[in-house]
C-alpha cells in the first residue's frame, strides 16, 4: 500500500518537475514576464523597505483623509485637537520592522525553507542609526509622523526643508505658496536621554503647536509630509536635510530653507522640461548630472522683506525693484554664498534662457532643483552655521552635477532676526571642517572617477577642475590623469 503511494507521489513530482522545468527552457524565450512567473525573482525597487512603506506607514498621523468617503486607507491615524499627542509619539517611536525580502536564490528548495525565513525582519533602529550614522546622536527619527493627505505623481518635485521648534508658523507660508509637495523634517528638542517622551512638557507644547498649525493650515495638512527628529542637539541642519529629502516620495527635489518664498510658478514648466522627450537639459536632469537654481534674493530693508504677500510674482516686477534698490541678491555682502549665480547675466536673459554656472566655487550654496537620488548629500558633520549647506553643494558638484540657473524664476528671503551669537562660534568651528571636508571629498571622488576611468570625461570634469584649486591636492590630480 504504502509503496504504491510513494510510486504515485513520485510519478507526479516527477511530471510536474519534467513539465515546470521544460515550460521554462521551452516558453522563456517567448514570455516576456518569464522572469516572474517561473521562479527566480530579483531586487526591484519596490522590495526596499522604505519605499514599500509608502503605501501605507503605519502609526502616523493625517490631518484630513485621504478618500472622498471619509476612511483613511493608508492605516494613518486622525488626532482631535484636544488628543494625547506625546503619547501617540512615544507609542509611534517604539520600533517598526522593516522586512527585507530573502528568497531570491537558494541552495535548498523553496519549500523547506518555509515562509517565515523568506523574509528578513530589520529593526527601523538600526537602518536608520546606520543611515545617518555620520550624524550626533543619541536622535530618534520618526518618519512620516504627519502624512499628506493628497497623492501626486511619482516625476513630480518634492520641496525638502527643515524647520525647528520656535519657527512653526514660517512652513505654512512655504505651503500656501507652493501647491506641489512638500517633505519636511521638524525638529523637536528633547533631553539627553530621549525618555520618557510623553512627560516632557517641552515636547508636549511644541507637538500640540505643530498639531494646532497642521489644523489650522489645509494647504500643509494635504501636500506635506511631516518627519520628527527627536534629539538634544538644536543645530544639526545637514542631517535634517538629508532627513526630508531621504524621505521625499518623488523624484526630484528642490532643497530649500524654509524661510524664502516660492514666488513665481516654476512648478508646472520645470515638470514639462524634465518630460521632454528630447533636449539636453532633460536628459541630464533625468541622468542626475544637472541641477537647476532658482536665483536668491532679499530686501534691502529687513522691514520690508517681513509680508511675503507683497513680494514680486514675475519677474518684469522684481527688476524694477531691483533698480530701485529695494531687492538685492541675497547676502551680497558675503558675494561667495550666491554669485556664481551670475545676477547680470540673469537680469539680462531673455524669457526661457537656461544658462550654465561657469563660475563656480566651494562656497556656492543656491536653492537647487535635483535628481532626489543624485550625488551630493549634506554632509552630517557640520552642525549650525557656515558652511553646512555649501558642504552638501559641494559634494553634489564634485559627484559630477553642474547647475544651470533657471532665469525666469527666483525666491526671495522673508526677513527674520538671526542668532548672531551661536553662529560667531559655529563659523570658527566649521571653518576647519570645511576644509578639511574639501580635501577629503576631493581625494575620495578623484580616487573613484579616476578606478572607474571617467576622470577625464565630462562627469569627472567638476572635481578635476574644482580640486585643482586646493593646494597639495592639484599635484595629485595631474599624476592620476597621467596615470589614466
Ligand atoms: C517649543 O518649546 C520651547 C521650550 O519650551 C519653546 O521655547 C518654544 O516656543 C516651543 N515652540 C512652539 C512652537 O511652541
Ligand atoms: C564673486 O565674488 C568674488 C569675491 O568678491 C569675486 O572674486 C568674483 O569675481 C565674483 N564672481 C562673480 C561671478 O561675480
Ligand atoms: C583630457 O581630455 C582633454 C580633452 O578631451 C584632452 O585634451 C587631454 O589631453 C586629456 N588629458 C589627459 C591627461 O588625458
Amino acid at each position: 500500500m504504502l509503496s504504491r503511494s510513494l510510486y504515485v507521489f513520485l510519478s507526479v513530482y516527477i511530471f510536474v518537475s519534467v513539465v515546470y522545468t521544460s515550460a521554462f527552457l521551452v516558453l522563456c524565450p517567448v514570455l516576456a514576464e518569464c522572469s516572474s512567473v517561473f521562479a527566480l525573482r530579483f531586487p526591484s525597487l519596490a522590495d526596499i523597505p522604505f519605499l514599500g512603506r509608502y503605501g501605507a506607514p503605519s502609526g502616523g498621523l493625517m490631518i484630513y483623509e485621504d478618500n472622498a468617503d471619509g476612511r483613511s486607507s493608508s492605516g494613518a491615524t486622525r488626532l482631535g485637537e484636544t488628543d494625547d499627542l506625546a503619547a501617540h509619539l512615544e507609542a509611534i517611536a517604539a520600533d517598526s520592522v522593516l522586512s527585507w525580502p530573502t528568497h531570491r536564490i537558494s541552495p535548498m528548495s523553496s519549500d523547506e525553507l518555509g515562509t517565515a525565513s523568506r523574509q528578513y525582519l530589520m529593526p527601523e533602529s538600526l537602518f536608520l542609526s546606520k543611515a545617518f550614522s555620520n550624524s550626533m546622536h543619541p536622535m530618534k527619527i520618526i518618519p512620516f509622523f504627519y502624512r499628506a493627505s493628497e497623492r501626486f505623481d511619482e516625476d513630480d518635485i518634492t520641496i525638502t526643508t527643515l524647520v525647528t521648534s520656535n519657527r512653526f508658523e514660517v512652513l505654512q507660508n512655504l505651503a500656501k505658496r507652493y501647491d506641489g509637495p512638500l517633505s519636511v523634517t521638524v525638529h523637536l528638542p528633547v533631553a539627553p536621554d530621549l525618555s520618557p517622551l510623553s512627560a516632557s512638557s517641552t515636547l508636549s507644547k511644541n507637538l500640540t503647536a505643530l498639531h494646532s498649525l497642521l489644523l489650522r493650515s489645509p494647504a500643509l495638512a494635504a501636500r506635506a509630509d511631516v518627519h520628527v527628529v527627536l534629539s538634544p542637539f538644536p543645530r544639526a541642519f545637514n542631517t535634517w536635510r538629508n532627513v526630508a529629502r531621504f524621505l521625499a516620495r518623488t523624484t526630484y527635489v528642490l532643497l530649500l530653507d524654509v524661510d524664502f518664498a516660492v514666488c513665481t510658478d516654476w512648478r508646472a514648466p520645470v515638470r514639462a522640461l524634465l518630460r521632454a522627450e528630447d533636449g539636453e537639459m532633460a536628459r541630464r536632469m533625468r541622468a542626475g548630472s544637472a541641477a537647476l537654481v532658482l536665483p536668491a534674493f532679499e530686501y534691502v530693508k529687513a522691514e520690508d522683506g517681513r509680508d511675503h504677500k507683497a513680494f514680486p510674482r514675475d519677474k518684469r516686477t522684481l527688476l524694477d525693484l531691483v533698480r530701485a534698490r529695494k531687492v538685492a541678491p541675497f547676502h551680497a555682502s558675503w558675494a561667495p554664498g550666491h554669485n556664481s549665480t551670475d545676477y547680470k547675466r540673469f537680469y539680462a536673459a531673455r524669457p526661457g534662457e537656461i544658462y550654465r554656472v561657469t563660475t563656480y566655487q566651494s562656497a556656492y550654496e543656491p536653492y537647487v532643483i535635483v535628481k532626489r537620488d543624485a550625488g551630493g548629500w549634506c554632509d552630517e558633520r557640520f552642525t549650525g552655521y557656515g558652511g553646512n549647506k555649501a558642504a552638501c553643494l559641494f559634494d553634489m558638484y564634485l559627484s559630477g552635477v553642474s547647475f544651470y540657473v533657471l532665469s525666469d524664476h527666483y525666491l526671495i528671503h522673508q526677513s527674520h532676526a538671526y542668532e548672531e551669537e551661536a553662529r560667531r562660534n559655529e563659523r570658527k568651528y566649521n571653518r576647519k571642517i570645511y576644509s578639511d571636508f574639501k580635501e577629503e571629498t576631493c581625494l575620495r571622488y578623484l580616487k573613484r572617477f579616476q578606478d572607474e576611468g571617467v576622470l577625464n570625461t565630462s562627469r569627472g570634469y567638476n572635481a578635476q577642475e574644482e580640486c585643482r584649486k586646493i593646494k597639495g591636492i592639484g599635484k595629485i590630480v595631474t599624476q592620476l590623469l597621467d596615470d589614466q
